[in-house]
């Protein structure tokens, strides 16, 4: 074992989407369907639903997250001129059972064998995020699942933050949070967590005031990062 690069560490905390699940799954299920445009609507998909959550929440109207991901989804199948009912229902669906990237269960597994406490802190609605851990059989790998929900704001919102330290029972300090999104990430650092930016798809960095305290590439490197290697 390594030093750890984040000593002192009494919780892992997860982003969700990107981070634990990948979001183009979904469109993943259904490239068929969507022929040559599937990586431009899962694209814009995205985009849009992170663009929804930040402006619902400097315009004081918020609605859950499941909403804003349907939103998301009409804005980009129209923006390609696709009107589908069906495909947008099993979109949607498909969104419910992500699939979980492949270190994920093995990496809690070990996390929780050092003693650490393992939450989700998200965006999604309660509904979506124990479905989401359920269909990718982690449920019994975390002590909680965290949803905006209960603040009624959305990340990068400070309050969404401090949720974890409310629940957890520790200090922002003692909190590791990872994220593959790199402005959650710059939000979790303003706030105090010691963070690691999980850089999946070698992105450049962001220019916000606050740098993660680490980028890794997958939750792998996490193990050594926390001293749980
Ligand atoms: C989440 C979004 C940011 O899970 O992906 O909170």
């Amino acid at each position: 074992m390594q030093a750890a690069r984040f000593p002192g560490i009494k919780a892992c905390v997860f982003d969700a989407y990107g981070t634990l699940f990948d979001v183009h799954s979904a469109v993943g299920r259904h490239r068929a369907r969507l022929g040559d445009q599937a990586d431009a609507v899962s694209t814009l998909w995205r985009g849009k639903q992170l663009e929804y959550t930040w402006l619902r929440s400097i315009m004081g109207r918020h609605v859950d997250f499941w909403r804003v991901t349907g939103d998301a989804l009409d804005y980009a199948l129209d923006a390609h001129d696709i009107s589908d009912a069906a495909l947008r229902n099993d979109l949607m669906q498909a969104y419910m059972g992500l699939d979980a990237y492949p270190e994920v269960s093995e990496v809690l597994r070990r996390l929780k064998a050092a003693g650490m406490q393992t939450a989700i802190l998200s965006n999604g609605s309660p509904a979506m995020l124990e479905s989401a851990v359920n269909a990718a059989g982690i449920a019994d790998l975390l002590d909680a699942n965290l949803s905006v929900e209960d603040v009624g704001i959305y990340k990068p919102d400070p309050r969404v933050y401090q949720l974890a330290v409310d629940r957890l029972g520790v200090t922002r300090e003692q909190i590791s949070f990872q994220s593959s999104n790199a402005w959650d990430a710059a939000g979790a650092a303003s706030f105090g967590f010691r963070v690691a930016w999980v850089n999946r798809f070698g992105q450049r960095r962001e220019r916000l005031d606050h740098a993660p305290d680490a980028e890794i590439k997958d939750l792998n490197e996490l193990l050594s990062v926390v001293g749980a290697d």
